[in-house]
């Protein structure tokens, strides 16, 4: 997305700015953490077990995981044929390509020790209007939220959106706001997600 010159967006954490025609996207303006840097963490699971996991930042290298998450999820929810999540695949492919180029994504990948992926999940700066209470023209959204079916609860998923989280608080956003599966719910609700009065009409 980009901004004409004449423009002003707010930021929390900038407040508000004029963006230069040939500017960066705005959403690029709070991505301001290194890429690269990566935490380590170890999980002592029910049965004892010890397991090493590193959350890092996803890079345009890490699509292909990404790609497969989001499709993962969809299988797990019982969403979707085959050539319909075939076809997902190609378009969510693009979508987040061109989002991660202009800084609208924010994508995390937890590794094992044998630097497998075996979760991840991404932030989405969805373009919203300001309100009185809220400035912000971005709302951010947790969704492609996905663990490996052997590394289920190990606290994978736990890391993605504490890492989530601190990255939205850190930009100054007040909310961060996603749809939960029927499996996801417990894991949001005890990071103090609570329902909204959201409503929808088919048509
Ligand atoms: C939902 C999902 C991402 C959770 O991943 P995970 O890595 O297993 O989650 P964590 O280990 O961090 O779980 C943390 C807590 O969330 C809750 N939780 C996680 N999965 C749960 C489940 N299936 N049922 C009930 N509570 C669950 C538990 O309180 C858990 O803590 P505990 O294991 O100490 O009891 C994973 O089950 C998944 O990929 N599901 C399919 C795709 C999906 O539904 N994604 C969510 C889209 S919104």
């Amino acid at each position: 997305m980009r901004y004409t010159s004449s423009e002003k967006i707010y930021f929390p954490t900038l407040g508000t700015k004029s963006i230069p025609t040939r500017a960066r996207s705005h959403q690029n303006m709070l991505l301001t953490i290194p890429t690269n840097s990566a935490r380590v963490y170890e999980m002592k699971t029910a049965s004892k077990a010890r397991y090493r996991f590193r959350i890092r930042r996803a890079t345009s290298r890490d699509l292909r995981y990404l790609v497969h998450h989001r499709r993962a999820m969809w299988e797990d929810m019982g969403v979707g044929t085959e050539k319909e999540l075939d076809e997902g695949d190609r378009v969510y492919r693009g979508w987040a390509r061109a989002r991660m180029k202009s800084g609208e994504l924010v994508g995390w990948v937890v590794e094992n020790s044998e630097r497998e992926v075996v979760g991840g999940g991404i932030v989405w700066l969805r373009p919203a209007p300001p309100k009185p209470d809220n400035k912000a023209t971005v709302r951010p959204y947790l969704l492609s939220m996905y663990t490996e079916r052997d590394f289920r609860r190990m606290g994978v998923a736990s890391l993605i959106v504490k890492e989530a989280v601190k990255w939205c608080k850190q930009h100054g956003q007040p909310s961060l706001l996603l749809h939960a599966s029927k499996k996801g719910r417990e894991l949001y609700r005890k990071f103090g997600f609570k329902r909204t009065w959201e409503m929808k009409l088919g048509l």
